[in-house]
């Protein structure tokens, strides 16, 4: 009998170790539960998610197809045994940190071609995270403006279509579109995105292209030439005479003309103002070449000309 007790008792001692082993990696960290141990107490989120992109099983890398709910979440056993809480995991609250929630999305979404220059993102440099914008699981937000049509509603997860969801921390691009001459932003035509991209960009303020002048052409085809005779600020940066929003002068200008054009070019070939004692009407070479104030009328072709020779090189008519 007692020869069969020794291993009897050696094999549940070793048990005994193996329990308390694991009891105590247990202790103060969390295990995966698995999301139908979630859905026992948030059925309504559970129902949602089920019908979210991030539900489906069938698509691959999805959180359905791992973790569930615990992929964002992290691991919920100690959640579960304290009933709730929301130091147990990581509920996206204001207790998590910003880079601390954004990682768990990254984890996921971090190499894709949208997230490039994320690291680099002006909103990933002043701590705003994705849930600034995107909502997993609450209904979207409705949106500021009650004159909008809400067409874009949940479209790729937003929490409010844009760009009322920009409006929220940029007012004064808001108040900028709201001016007598702006691109049909209010009129809904167009949309942030269409220029800039939220996560960030290669360009200056996280513009979709590398250069100001690539963005405009993308849609104004026309200016980018090429022109026998060339506008050296137009080539450079469109952003010389214009503003990109809305601005109070017609055409997107930065400032009406001739001030615009003098801002550049001196008086010295022909006077844009009657008013001065040197060139014009008055003074001592009173000057035969005043004329008038509107540069436009004579110079056109500000943003290049094919007309030959003087005509063109002086953009005019
Ligand atoms: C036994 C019931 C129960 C289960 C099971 C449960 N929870 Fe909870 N959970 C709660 C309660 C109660 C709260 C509210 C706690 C509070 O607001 O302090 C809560 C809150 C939360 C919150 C939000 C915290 C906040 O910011 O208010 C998250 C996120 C959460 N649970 C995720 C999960 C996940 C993921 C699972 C599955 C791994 C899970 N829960 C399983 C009861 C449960
Ligand atoms: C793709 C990531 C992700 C998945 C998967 C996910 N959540 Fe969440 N959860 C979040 C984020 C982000 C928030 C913060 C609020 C929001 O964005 O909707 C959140 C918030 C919550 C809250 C708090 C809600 C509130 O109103 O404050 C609960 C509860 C919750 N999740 C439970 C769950 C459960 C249960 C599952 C699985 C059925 C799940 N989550 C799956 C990312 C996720
Ligand atoms: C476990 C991996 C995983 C995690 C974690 C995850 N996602 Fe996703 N997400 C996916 C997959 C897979 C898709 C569908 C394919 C795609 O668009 O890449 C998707 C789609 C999306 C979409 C596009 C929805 C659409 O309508 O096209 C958004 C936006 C998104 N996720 C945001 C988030 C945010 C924000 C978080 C963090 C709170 C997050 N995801 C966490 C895997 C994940
Ligand atoms: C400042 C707001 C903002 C922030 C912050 C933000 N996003 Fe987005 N996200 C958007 C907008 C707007 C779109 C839709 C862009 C479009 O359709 O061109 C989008 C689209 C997406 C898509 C869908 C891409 C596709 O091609 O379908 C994913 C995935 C995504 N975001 C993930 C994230 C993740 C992950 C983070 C955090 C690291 C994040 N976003 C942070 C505004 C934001
Ligand atoms: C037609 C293209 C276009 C559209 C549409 C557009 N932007 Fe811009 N945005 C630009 C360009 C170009 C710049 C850079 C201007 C510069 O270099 O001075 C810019 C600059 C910005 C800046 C930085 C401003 C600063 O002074 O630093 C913010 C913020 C911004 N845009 C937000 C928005 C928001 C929000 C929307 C949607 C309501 C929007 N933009 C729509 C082209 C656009
Ligand atoms: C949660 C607040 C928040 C939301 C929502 C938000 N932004 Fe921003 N954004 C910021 C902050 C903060 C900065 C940095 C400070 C600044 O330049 O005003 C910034 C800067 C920018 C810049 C300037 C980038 C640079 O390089 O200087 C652009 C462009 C921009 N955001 C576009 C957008 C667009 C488009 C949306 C909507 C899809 C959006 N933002 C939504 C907070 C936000
Ligand atoms: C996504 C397409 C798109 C992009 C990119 C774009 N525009 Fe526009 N632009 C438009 C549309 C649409 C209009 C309105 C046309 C109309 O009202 O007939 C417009 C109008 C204008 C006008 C005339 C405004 C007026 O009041 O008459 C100017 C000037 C202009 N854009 C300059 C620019 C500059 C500079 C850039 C680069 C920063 C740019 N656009 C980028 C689509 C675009
Ligand atoms: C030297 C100043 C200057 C620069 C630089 C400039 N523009 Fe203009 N732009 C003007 C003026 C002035 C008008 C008004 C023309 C008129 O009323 O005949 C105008 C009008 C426009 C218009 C609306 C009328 C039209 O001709 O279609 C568009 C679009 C436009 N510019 C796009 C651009 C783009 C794109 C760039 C950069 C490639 C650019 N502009 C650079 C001065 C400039
Ligand atoms: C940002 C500065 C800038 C602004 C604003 C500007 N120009 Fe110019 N412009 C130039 C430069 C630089 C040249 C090239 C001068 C040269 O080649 O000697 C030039 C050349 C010209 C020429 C051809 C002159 C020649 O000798 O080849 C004309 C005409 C002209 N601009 C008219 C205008 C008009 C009209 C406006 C206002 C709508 C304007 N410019 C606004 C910088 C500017
Ligand atoms: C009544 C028509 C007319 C108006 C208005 C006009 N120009 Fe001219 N401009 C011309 C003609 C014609 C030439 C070419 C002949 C010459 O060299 O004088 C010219 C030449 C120029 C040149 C290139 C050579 C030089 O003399 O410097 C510049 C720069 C110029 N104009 C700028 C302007 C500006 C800026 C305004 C507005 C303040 C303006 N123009 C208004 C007709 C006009």
């Amino acid at each position: 009998m007692k020869r069969h007790m020794v291993p009897c008792i050696f094999s549940v001692l070793v048990l005994l170790i193996m329990a308390l082993l694991t009891g105590v990696f247990a202790q103060g960290k969390s295990d995966y539960a698995g999301s139908d141990m979630c859905k026992q107490c948030h059925e309504v989120i559970y129902d949602h998610y089920l019908k979210s992109i991030h539900g489906k099983k069938y698509v691959t890398g999805s959180p359905a197809k791992g973790e569930g709910c615990e992929s964002c979440h992290g691991p919920g056993s100690a959640h579960i045994e304290k009933g709730g809480g929301k130091d147990t995991l990581i509920s996206f609250g204001k207790d998590n940190n910003v880079k601390e929630k954004s990682s768990k999305c990254l984890k996921c979404h971090g190499d894709s071609k949208q997230m490039a220059f994320w690291e680099m993102s002006r909103h990933k440099t002043t701590h705003v995270g994705c849930d600034s914008c995107h909502s997993i699981h609450k209904a979207p937000k409705t949106s500021l403006s009650s004159t909008i049509t809400p067409v874009a509603f949940q479209r790729k997860l937003l929490k409010m279509p844009t760009p009322d969801l920009c409006y929220g921390c940029h007012q004064d691009v808001r108040s900028q579109t709201l001016r007598q001459s702006h691109h049909p932003l209010r009129e809904r035509l167009m949309t942030c995105f269409d220029c800039h991209n939220a996560h960030g960009g290669f360009g200056p303020k996280m513009i979709k292209t590398d250069t100001v002048n690539e963005l405009c052409y993308k849609c104004h085809a026309a200016k980018r030439g090429p022109f026998m005779f060339g506008h050296p600020p137009v080539d450079e940066n469109c952003m010389a005479c214009h503003v990109p929003h809305g601005g109070n002068h017609y055409a997107l200008l930065v400032s009406k003309t001739p001030q615009l054009c003098q801002s550049c070019h001196d008086w010295s070939g022909h006077p844009g103002s009657p008013n001065t004692s040197f060139e014009t009407f008055k003074g001592r070479n009173p000057s035969n070449r005043m004329f008038s104030r509107n540069c436009l009328l004579c110079h056109p072709n500000v943003h290049g000309s094919n007309s030959p020779t003087s005509r063109g090189q002086n953009f005019l008519r």
